[in-house]
């Protein structure tokens, strides 16, 4: 294998800084960060990694044909059916690049696509690439999604690998997102979703804000955008924040529009990570996003030589509670790629709620929860016998040093605020009958069980 470079800059202060460079060997993957990007005082590519600490010593990753995670994460995930690969594939295609799938593939796609992407971290192939990216500010101007358009991508949906060509005439090759379910990044109209969409902003764009678009695979999942939709609002009322969304239809596709919580007011980008990517970074046995347990999240954020978020209590609070609103609405879909910390230093904290989708209305997704906590389902300490629900949540609350007296509060609040749920999910107007029963039956089970540990 050759040997790789590229390189890292952020638009974060608004004037474009580079940050380092990225060399891949055979053996391993190193970011080193600039003098001048040190001296600066800014945030490093990971919380992992903050230059406060690295200064230009190199941040070695190795795991040989992997790049350090938060770096990875620019880059859609592997797999036949990722529509956002398969789009960057179809463009490189266009080019004439065909590379070996591995990290070959993940290059390309890289040097493609690593640029604009969610965060604030923008790699390019050089220093040259990196300053005629930046130079052309001008936003594209917004264009209705035209019936050919939604069409083209509606046949995307349905083939994958049907010509790109439609679409990349109309957009241009957009920055990249990962997760599992096709979706694109775009700007729409400050006010709202009005059927209007351009690329995503680079610059200041009072105008404008930025969305992620998620198509919602209908075949597999009817009604995923309705009760995307519902999640939102009810976390919204349990007083997570979450962004504004919009359901709308895209070529006769239901579709949901939410509004980029890694862009501030002013259209700069703030750091974005996932826990996956903060975990992966220094635990070799985290590889997939359902790895390790909360309370591993718990741990990374009381190390006292890192800093990941500015209130460390607030965010074991945060994290218990949001587990138990998974628990609540049958998100079953909880896994470190769908907790992430925005910000830095002080103000880093958790983002705000997304892909609260209740997964558990497909029988396919049916799962309690897709990382473990307070050994649920195991044996506790050396005990003998299996620890149950509500025991779990205990020794989940007693792991993140919550008082019991705490968590139970948290609960009940909670329960309080979702007892209407199976009346909500009665109410639905897209999500099928037999999915609706499965949702409720999950829902009320849950009720019923924390309820009942509550009083006890
Ligand atoms: N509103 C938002 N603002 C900023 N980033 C976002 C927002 N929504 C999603 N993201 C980013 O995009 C990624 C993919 O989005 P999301 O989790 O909704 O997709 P998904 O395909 O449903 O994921 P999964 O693979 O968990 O099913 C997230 O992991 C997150 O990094
Ligand atoms: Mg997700």
């Amino acid at each position: 294998m050759p040997d790789r470079q590229s390189v890292m800059w952020s638009r974060i202060t608004g004037e474009p800084v580079k940050m380092g460079s990225l060399y891949v060997t055979e053996r391993n993957a190193r970011f080193q960060y600039t003098p001048d990007f040190v001296a600066s005082g800014l945030p490093g590519f990971s919380l992992v990694y903050p230059p406060r600490i690295y200064a230009e010593r190199p941040v070695v990753y190795r795991q040989p044909g992997m790049l350090h995670p938060r770096i990875q994460a620019l880059i859609p995930p592997a797999g036949a059916q990722n529509f956002q690969r398969k789009m960057l594939l179809g463009i490189l295609r266009a080019r004439g690049q065909t590379p070996a799938p591995g990290i070959d593939e993940d290059w390309a796609l890289l040097m493609l696509a690593g640029h604009g992407g969610i965060g604030h971290i923008d790699v390019f192939a050089d220093d040259d690439e990196a300053r005629s990216w930046y130079a052309d500010m001008q936003p594209a101007p917004l264009m209705p999604v035209s019936d050919s358009l939604g069409s083209t991508l509606r046949d995307l949906m349905t083939w994958l690998d049907v010509d790109t060509a439609n679409l990349l005439r109309t957009l241009g090759p957009t920055p990249t997102v990962g997760g599992a379910i096709p979706k694109m990044l775009l700007s729409i109209p400050a006010t709202g979703w009005n059927g209007e969409i351009s690329t995503p902003r680079k610059g200041n764009d009072p105008g404008r804000i930025d969305i992620v678009l998620k198509f919602e695979p209908s075949h597999a999942y009817p009604g995923m955008t309705e009760i995307e939709s519902l999640a939102y609002t009810m976390h919204a009322e349990a007083g997570f924040d979450v962004p504004r969304h919009w359901r709308c239809r895209i070529g006769g596709m239901p579709a949901i529009a939410i509004e980029r919580f890694d862009r501030d007011a002013n259209g700069l980008p703030l750091p974005l990570e996932s826990c996956f990517a903060v975990l992966a970074a220094g635990a070799a046995d985290i590889n997939t996003h359902i790895d390790g347990s909360y309370e591993r999240i718990a741990r990374a954020i009381d190390t006292p030589s890192l800093q990941l978020v500015g209130n460390r209590r607030e965010a074991k609070q945060h994290l218990f509670r949001r587990v138990v609103m998974a628990l609540l609405t049958g998100n079953g879909d909880l896994h470190l790629g769908n907790l992430s910390i925005r910000g830095w230093g002080e103000g880093a904290h958790f983002s705000p709620v997304y892909d609260p989708t209740p997964m558990r209305a497909y029988s396919r997704h049916n799962m309690l929860c897709p990382i473990p906590f307070g050994d649920y389902g195991d044996y506790h300490r050396g005990g003998r016998h299996i620890t149950g629900l509500g025991e779990a949540l205990i020794n989940f609350a007693h792991n993140l040093g919550l008082q019991q007296q705490k968590a139970w509060q948290y609960v009940s609040g909670l329960l309080q605020l979702t007892a209407d749920y199976p009346e909500r999910i009665d109410a639905l107007e897209t999500l099928p009958g037999e999915h609706k029963e499965r949702l409720k039956a999950i829902a009320r089970k849950m009720h019923t069980a924390l309820s009942s540990f509550v009083a006890s």
